[in-house]
C-alpha cells in the first residue's frame, strides 16, 4: 500500500504550522512572557526558536521523510537497528501526555465562544472573572464535557486520514486564523494607552533575567514548535520528495513566531488599556482578557462580544490544528507499529487521552492530589515542556548530527542534489555542537549542579 502523503507542498507547510501555532502561542507564550520580564524573556525564545529551533527541526524533517515512517519506527529504520526506537518512543509518550492536559485547555475554549455568543461577559466585575473562571475551571463535570467534544471533534479529522483530514483542515483553518489575529492585534493597539502593553513587549529588562528564564525560554520554544517530540517528523514522513526541508523550517518557524508575538500585541496592549498586570499566569487569558474586552469595549456592548468570540474562536482554531498533530503522532504509530486500522488505532488514543485529560481537569478542581507540590495538570505540562521535549530535542541533535550519515543528512536537505543547501555546514555544526551543549548547560543549571 502506498504511503499517504500531503497533495501539496504549500498543504505540508499549513499542516506544519498547524501544528506548531496553537495554545502555545496565544495561552502560554504570553504567561511565559509576562512571569519571566516581558521583552528580555522574548529576546532569549527568538534566539532558541531560530538558532536551535530552526536547525533541530530540519532535522526531525529529515528523519521523518528519509524513514517514511511515524516517529515511533523511523530512528530504528534508519539506524537498522530497533534499540534507537526509544528516541521515537519517548515522542509517543510525550505527545500523550501533552495531548491529555492540552485538550482541558482547548476545552475551556468552547465554553468561553458559548459564554462569548450568550453574552455571558456582560456587566462583571473584575472579581466576577476570577470568580466564574475559577467555579468553571474546578466543576467536575463541565470542562469535561468540553474536553470530550474537543477530543471528538479531534479524532474526527484524524480518522479523514492525512490528505483529506489534516492537510484539508489546516487549509481552511489557517487562514482564517491569520485573518482573525491581524484584526484582533489591529483593534487592541489602537485601544487607549495600548502603548505601555508595546512597551513592555519591545523593552527588554535585563534584571529578570535568570536560569529559569532560559529554561521557560528553551522549554517555550521547543513546546511551541512541536519539537522534541517528532510531531513535526512524523509530518515530514508525508511530504512529497520535492518538498524543501530548510525553506519549510524557515516558513514554519516564521510563522509561528509572528503568531506569538501577534498574540502578545492582542493580550498586553489590551490588558494595560485597562490596567491590568500582564503577570496573571496561566489564567490571564481566560480571566484577564474577557474582563478587558468588557472594560475595552464596554460602551458598546456588541463590539465586545464579537472582540472576545472572535478570539476565543482563534484559539479553539489553533488549539484544533495542534491537538490534531499530537493525536496523529500515536495513530500513525499504533496503525504502522501494530498493523491495526487507522480507526480502532485513533480510538485507543482518544480512549487514553479521555483518561489523562479528565485527570488533568479534575486536578485542578475535586482532585487535589500532589506530586512534587504540582498537580497533575501542572506535572504533565513540566514534566513533558520542560523536561521530555527538550530531551528529545537533543536526542535528536545527537542522531543526525553525530550518528547518521552526514550524506543523508545532505541528500534530504538538498532534495537529492537539486537544490542548494548553502547553510549545510553551520547547520552540522549547530546539530553537533552548539545545540546539545546548550540544552544540556540550560538542564543542569536549572537542576542546580552548577552552583
Ligand atoms: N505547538 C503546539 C502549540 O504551540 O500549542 C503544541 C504542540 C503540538 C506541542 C504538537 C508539541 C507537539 F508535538
Amino acid at each position: 500500500m502506498d504511503r499517504a502523503s500531503f497533495g501539496s507542498k504549500i498543504g505540508a507547510i499549513l499542516a506544519a504550522a498547524g501544528s506548531a501555532v496553537g495554545l502555545g502561542n496565544i495561552w502560554r507564550f504570553p504567561y511565559e512572557a509576562g512571569n519571566h520580564g516581558g521583552a528580555a524573556f522574548i529576546l532569549i525564545y527568538l534566539a532558541c526558536v531560530f538558532i536551535m529551533g530552526m536547525p533541530i527541526m530540519i532535522a526531525e524533517f529529515t528523519v521523518g521523510r528519509r524513514a517514511k515512517a511515524s516517529t515511533g519506527r523511523a530512528f530504528g529504520l534508519l539506524a537498522n537497528n530497533s534499540k534507537w526506537n526509544f528516541i521515537g518512543m519517548l515522542g509517543v509518550l510525550a505527545g500523550l501526555l501533552i495531548l491529555g492536559y492540552y485538550s482541558v485547555v482547548a476545552g475551556w475554549t468552547l465554553e468561553y465562544i458559548i459564554a462569548s455568543v450568550t453574552n455571558g461577559f456582560a456587566d462583571k466585575t473584575p472579581e466576577d472573572f476570577v470568580a466564574a473562571f475559577q467555579t468553571f475551571s474546578q466543576d467536575p463535570i463541565r470542562p469535561v464535557i468540553w474536553l470530550l467534544a474537543f477530543l471528538f471533534f479531534t479524532h474526527f479529522i484524524v480518522v479523514k486520514g492525512v490528505k483529506d483530514g489534516i492537510e484539508k483542515s489546516a487549509k481552511i483553518m489557517m487562514p482564517v486564523l491569520f485573518i482573525l489575529i491581524v484584526v484582533l492585534a489591529i483593534c487592541s493597539m489602537t485601544l487607549p494607552n495600548a502603548s505601555k502593553g508595546l512597551e513592555f513587549l519591545l523593552k527588554p529588562d535585563f534584571s529578570k533575567v535568570n536560569a529559569d528564564v532560559f529554561l521557560g525560554a528553551m522549554g517555550q520554544a521547543f513546546f511551541s514548535l512541536s519539537l522534541g517530540m517528532g510531531c513535526l517528523s512524523t509530518y515530514a514522513s508525508y511530504f512529497g520528495s520535492d518538498t524543501r526541508l530548510g525553506k519549510t523550517a524557515l516558513s514554519v518557524g516564521v510563522i509561528d513566531t509572528f503568531v506569538a508575538i501577534l498574540a502578545g500585541l492582542i493580550i498586553f496592549p489590551a490588558a494595560f488599556s485597562v490596567g491590568i498586570q500582564p503577570d496573571a499566569g496561566p489564567s490571564l487569558i481566560f480571566i484577564t482578557l474577557p474582563n478587558v474586552f468588557q472594560q475595552a469595549f464596554g460602551g458598546i456592548p456588541f463590539l465586545a462580544m464579537i472582540f472576545s468570540l472572535l478570539f476565543y474562536v482563534l484559539l479553539a482554531l489553533a488549539a484544533l490544528t495542534s491537538t490534531i498533530s499530537l493525536h496523529e503522532v500515536v495513530t500513525a504509530y499504533l496503525n504502522e507499529r501494530f498493523k491495526i486500522g487507522r480507526n480502532r488505532a485513533a480510538m485507543l488514543v482518544t480512549g487514553f487521552c479521555i483518561v489523562t485529560g479528565i485527570l488533568s481537569s479534575l486536578s485542578l478542581g475535586a482532585w487535589d492530589a500532589k506530586f512534587f507540590s504540582l498537580s497533575f495538570f501542572d506535572l504533565l505540562d513540566f514534566v513533558t515542556a520542560k523536561l521530555m521535549l527538550p530531551l528529545g530535542g537533543l536526542l535528536v541533535c545527537l542522531f543526525v548530527g553525530w550518528y547518521l550519515k552526514r550524506s543523508v543528512s545532505y541528500e534530504e536537505l538538498t532534495n537529492y542534489g537539486l537544490q542548494k543547501a548553502t547553510y549545510f555546514p553551520i547547520y552540522m555544526f549547530i546539530l553537533r555542537y552548539f545545540a546539545p551543549i546548550a540544552i544540556t548547560l540550560i538542564f543542569v543549571n536549572e537542576l542546580g549542579w552548577l552552583s
